[in-house]
């Protein structure tokens, strides 16, 4: 009932659950009402609530961990101010934090999605900066632009085919086109479920033919030069 895929309802609910789940309260029983209903949640579904987001957190660490080394390594070979990068490089982090929302069934789902689970898995980058919201307090003003840039445009792609608006070159910021190719390159390295890995020998190929279509050129040939 939590992870559900009503945008609104999901925003009332991390609304109300997150500061429990932050102050790590077990022992209570939250209530609220949505639409006119009463809705409670014992303790068990919100300790669920953390196990759920806890296994989702290491799930997806060691994608985050390459995600992380290349938007390093690509933004160091770009010559792009070293504590920019540093800044880029620790936020990346946050960028799939909208997936929190998505059922695993889609997320691990074999042999392509529907049109109406793509729709969902496309809605991740707004859900992610809501969820943000909640935690952007702990953050400076610098480092939350930056995070929220990466959460809402890391889907975006350098010729405009990207989501969820449509931005085309340098409308996108530097931040979330780094985390682009960053991310794009960890997806080809680990496969996906209906997606053989790459080895690595094939990915100088592979962001040749994107450079300038999916990702950044310039971000593509210096990455290219730091492989
Ligand atoms: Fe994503
Ligand atoms: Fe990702």
């Amino acid at each position: 009932m939590i992870f559900t895929q009503d945008e609104h309802m999901m925003e009332r609910l991390f609304a109300t659950v997150m500061p429990f789940i932050r102050d790590e309260k077990e022992d209570c029983l939250v209530e609220f009402e949505i639409d006119g209903k009463l809705i409670s949640i014992d303790t068990t579904s919100i300790s669920k609530a953390i196990r759920f987001i806890r296994q989702w957190s290491e799930e997806s660490l060691k994608h985050i961990r390459i995600v992380q080394e290349y938007v390093y390594r690509t933004g160091i070979a770009c010559n792009l101010d070293r504590s920019f990068v540093i800044c880029v490089t620790k936020l990346s982090s946050v960028h799939d934090m909208g997936k929190v929302g998505i059922d695993f069934d889609i997320l691990e789902k074999k042999g392509g999605l529907t049109p109406d689970e793509r729709s969902i898995v496309r809605q991740h980058p707004l859900t992610g900066l809501k969820i943000f919201s909640f935690f952007a307090d702990a953050l400076s003003e610098e480092e939350r632009k930056i995070a929220e840039s990466i959460i809402l445009y890391h889907h975006e792609r350098w010729d405009g085919l990207g989501y969820p608006n449509g931005l085309k070159g340098e409308e996108i910021p530097a931040e979330a086109r780094l985390v682009a190719i960053a991310d794009a390159v960890a997806v080809m390295l680990a496969g996906t479920p209906y997606k053989e890995p790459i080895s690595p020998d094939e990915l100088p190929e592979i962001l040749k033919a994107e450079k300038g279509c999916h990702f950044d050129p310039e971000m593509t040939e210096a990455l290219l030069c730091a492989l």
